[in-house]
């Protein structure tokens, strides 16, 4: 990739805008939009939750991805070094530079969990390719995710070869490895999620499932529910731990963030829905519940490719694009870390990515065993909040519900109370000096408040 004038030496940057879409859309869009979303809005009665997260990525997500990217870029290294540098520019306090080490301990956390699930996706792979969709039900559909689930060994398997993955693509480096892969593999996972979607309409539901996703009903919205939509708006836009910044180091100057920030959170958000809106009228037709976890779309859309036309094909296809997704995201996950092994002397790329990786994959066989021999393990339940918690859901409740808003809260306070204002205006050139000063408006007053708000209400 071509180097800039605008960062040091021997630091790349994308190739293009294009790239830079493509690789910050490869992040966000993940297990967080096909797994995760599903899942919680099922859990937290559909419609009305939906509202609250839509809100959430409009008001919160976009401009905290605004201003990720923003310190990215101008920082033009790792998330660390690049707030450390925007501090010492403004001649403000080097404490700025947690927000960087608070990031990358939260990136530690989620990857160890999302691996797993990675784990699970590839594991479906084989059973796809392998036909055991094929005329199955309700009921061995259901046994094959929990003896999944039952067996560390296999899980253990899964996630290692999954981190095996990611490290493989990062040890490469940012151009050869991952923008190649996205280029070609996101259109694709597109195209496949409209074909499920065609199925889900084929089916006698879809108007019960729609209406559970966009009819709101606000008797079913818990205060958890609104911190759930909160964290996940976080998740899955990859804010609030220096992933956006990472990948904003590697932006050109003459890119346009604005327009840049709301393409991915729009690309992020049709994908969740329409995981959504394949995978309700499926859960209805078969009668199966809605809130029934993470299992959701490992015990609906096996029921579906078991009974269409070419439901190996497409079943294989579709889980060898949930592992695509979830491995772009992955993938974004360990480059800042790595990124801040590269800048200390003496440890090359390859040696930072097998460090971290390691420590990553060793994690995760926490959340493998939270999942069977230690199911019953609850490590925080003198907390009545924490009570009947495993590890897995720790890691969970801790990085999307707490460390990812409270990153975006500091980063949103930093860009709008005290980096300087030329240098908001110089990155962003936003001609409009109306539209800036919304930003800026949103960015101060907006922002920190809502998240304080939902913090409060769920503290007290
Ligand atoms: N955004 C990813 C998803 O929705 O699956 C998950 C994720 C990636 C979260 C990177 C946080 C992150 F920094
Ligand atoms: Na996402």
């Amino acid at each position: 990739s071509a180097a800039g004038d605008n960062t040091k030496k021997d630091h790349p940057l994308w190739s293009s805008r294009m790239a830079f879409i493509l690789a910050a859309s490869g992040s966000a869009v993940g297990l967080g939009n096909i797994w995760k979303f599903p899942y919680i809005t099922g859990e937290n009665g559909g419609g009305a939750f939906v509202l609250v997260y839509l809100l959430c990525i409009a008001l919160i997500g976009i401009p905290i991805m605004i201003a990720e990217v923003m310190i990215g870029r101008r920082g033009g290294s790792s998330p660390i070094n690049s707030m450390r540098q925007l501090a010492q520019r403004d001649g403000l306090s080097k404490r700025w530079i947690w927000i960087g080490g608070m990031g990358m301990l939260a990136s530690f956390l989620i990857l160890s969990f999302y691996s797993v699930i990675g784990g699970w996706a590839l594991s479906y792979v084989g059973n796809s390719a392998g036909g055991l969709f094929v005329g199955s039900d309700t009921e061995t559909i259901g046994a094959m995710f929990g003896n999944l689930l039952a067996d560390p060994y296999t899980l253990l398997l899964w996630h290692s070869v999954f981190m095996v993955l990611v490290i493989m693509i990062v040890a490469r480096g940012l151009s050869s490895g991952m923008e190649k892969a996205i280029n070609i593999l996101m259109p694709v996972l597109f195209a496949l999620l409209l074909v499920m979607v065609g199925y889900a309409m084929s089916t006698d539901n879809f108007a019960d499932g729609f209406k559970f996703l966009f009819q709101p009903d606000f008797s079913k919205l818990t205060t958890e529910g609104v911190l759930t939509a909160l964290g996940h708006a976080f998740f899955t836009l990859s804010l609030g731990m220096g992933v956006m910044m990472a990948y904003g180091s590697y932006l050109p100057k003459n890119v346009s963030i604005v327009k840049t920030a709301v393409t991915v959170s729009v690309v992020d958000t049709v994908v969740a829905l329409l995981a959504g809106l394949a995978i309700f009228p499926l859960v209805f037709a078969n009668g199966l519940e809605a809130g029934a976890g993470p299992g959701l779309i490992f015990q609906t859309l096996p029921l579906a490719f078991g009974q269409m036309s070419g439901g190996v094909l497409f079943g294989t296809l579709f889980f060898i694009l949930l592992v695509v997704a979830a491995v772009t995201s992955a993938i974004s996950l360990l480059e800042p870390v790595v990124e801040w092994f590269e800048e200390q002397k003496g440890i090359s790329r390859l040696t930072g990515t097998l460090i971290a990786g390691f420590c990553v994959w060793g994690l995760g066989i926490l959340t493998v065993l939270s999942l069977n021999l230690w199911s019953d393990v609850h490590p925080l339940s003198m907390f009545e909040r924490f009570a009947g918690k495993t590890f897995f859901d720790l890691f969970d409740y801790f990085t999307a519900n707490l460390i990812m808003p409270l990153g975006g809260l500091l980063i949103s306070l930093f860009v709008g109370w005290f980096m300087s204002k030329q240098a908001g205006e110089n990155e962003l050139s936003i001609g409009n000096k109306l539209a800036y000063k919304a930003f800026m408006f949103v960015l101060r007053f907006i922002t920190p408040a809502a998240v304080m708000v939902v913090f409060i209400y769920n503290l007290a």
